[in-house]
């Protein structure tokens, strides 16, 4: 078997891992990554791209920002439409001067993978059978296999950064762990084209035909969704039905605007809401989509993960450059309370700009009373500044906690 050592073993090569290894490397403590698959399969998985201001300040901090400050989008504002009647909620001016930055998710995955690639730094593509060990202990280790060979990587923490489906979630003993699941009776077709999106800002789009989501990756590189039931697939949508469905749902005057071409892509997702409590075990930690997910109503799922790893990086900093590890147990209530915060918001939305059909799920209501309940609630935080300034506030996002003294 061979024999690694680093202070810190982070599982995943995602944006979580990513993120903390770069910002633990900048400090000084030592990590490796391990992540099961190619870095070209990482890149290759098409994720949302809003990032609220403490995600963006946290990538300066890692030293990755060139490209985002220079290619990522400020935006001000964003649109959200009740039955075809825009409103815009000016992001800048109810808060005070928040904004949120358009940059997608794989280019900052692509900016992190490039720097760690540059400064050397550990990472294991292609691991396979990675399993914590002793994670309660203080000589906790994970043993791997790497192109045919046994490996054991000896650490002081182990980061679980390895999404819904990693092994890291699975390390904490059932009887400890709590699961808070809502899977919602629908799915978003998302679609991806080479042409100019039909408006600066986002639209998020309620309508008697379903939800609809105008977004965009560049001025030139559009991504748009529609809610879809979850017997759909996607071979059932032509382009043409996407575009003409898509133009039925947005508001007129952006409806006009839309520039049809090909697909690059197109694919269906279910929508979640899931927490894991408590996130950590002793010395494992979980971080990101290991931990929570949020249905995509809102851009939370990255930012969320970024919270988790700006406490992370706060705790075993202070760890290493104190020796006082007492700060320990205070991730998990603190990555928490913003994860549900989150949660909370994502769900909202939700329900707001979705048809549930007939759906009676929704504290026993049947699903069009729930509807009607809906659109009550979205009139009602659309028509009033007070409203939109909860729906800015949340947007941009909540402050991020500090450790305790
Ligand atoms: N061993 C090693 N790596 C694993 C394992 C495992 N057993 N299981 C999963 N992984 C890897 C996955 O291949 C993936 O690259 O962990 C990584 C997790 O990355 P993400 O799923 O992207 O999760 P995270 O980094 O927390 O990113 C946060 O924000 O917009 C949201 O959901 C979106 O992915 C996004 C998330
Ligand atoms: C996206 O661009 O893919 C996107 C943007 C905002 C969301 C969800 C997805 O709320």
């Amino acid at each position: 078997m061979k024999s690694l050592k680093a202070q810190v073993a982070i599982i995943g090569a995602g944006p979580s891992g990513l993120l903390l290894g770069q910002l633990l490397s900048r400090k000084g403590i030592s990590n490796i990554i391990l992540e099961r698959k190619t870095g070209d399969y990482v890149l290759g998985r098409i994720r949302a791209g809003i990032l609220e201001q403490g995600f963006a300040d946290l990538v300066r901090e890692a030293g990755v920002a060139e490209r985002m400050d220079a290619e990522g989008h400020v935006h001000e504002g964003v649109v959200i439409s009740d039955n075809g009647k825009a409103n815009r909620i000016d992001l800048k001016e109810l808060t005070g001067g928040d904004v949120v930055v358009c940059y997608g998710q794989v280019e900052i995955t692509r900016d992190l993978m490039e720097a760690r690639a540059a400064a050397k730094l550990e990472t294991y593509y292609e691991a396979d059978k990675v399993q914590p060990h002793d994670v309660k202990s203080d000589a906790p280790y994970v043993t791997f296999e790497y192109q045919g060979e046994a490996y054991r990587l000896d650490c002081d923490f182990v980061a679980g950064c390895d999404g819904f489906h990693g092994v890291s979630r699975q390390t904490i003993p059932a009887e400890i762990r709590t699961e808070h699941e809502r899977v919602y009776p629908f799915g978003w077709l998302g679609m991806l084209s080479d042409t100019p999106p039909c408006h600066e800002e986002l639209i998020y789009a309620k309508s008697e035909r379903g939800f609809a989501l105008a977004s965009q990756r560049s001025a030139t590189r559009s991504r748009y969704y529609l809610q879809v039931p979850l017997t759909d697939n996607v071979e059932d949508w032509s382009d043409e039905a996407f575009w003409d469905e898509l133009k039925k749902r947005l508001p007129p005057e952006h409806a006009a605007n839309l520039v049809t071409g090909p697909s690059l892509e197109k694919s269906i997702a279910p929508l979640r809401s899931f927490v894991c409590e408590p996130m950590q075990y002793g010395n494992l930690f979980l971080v990101g989509d290991a931990a929570h997910i949020v249905p995509p109503t809102g851009a939370k799922g990255l930012n969320l993960a970024a919270s988790d790893v700006a406490t992370l990086y706060k705790i075993l900093t202070r760890v290493y450059e104190t020796g006082d590890r007492s700060c320990i147990s205070q991730y998990s209530d603190i990555a928490l309370r913003r994860v549900w915060n989150g949660e909370r918001f994502s769900w909202w939305m939700t329900n707001m700009m979705h048809d549930f059909g007939d759906e009676v799920a929704n504290n026993g209501l049947d699903g069009q009373t729930f509807n009607r309940f809906m659109e009550s609630e979205l009139n009602y935080y659309l028509g009033s500044e007070n409203g939109r300034k909860v729906i800015a506030e949340q947007y941009v996002g909540l402050p991020y906690e500090d450790l305790k003294d």
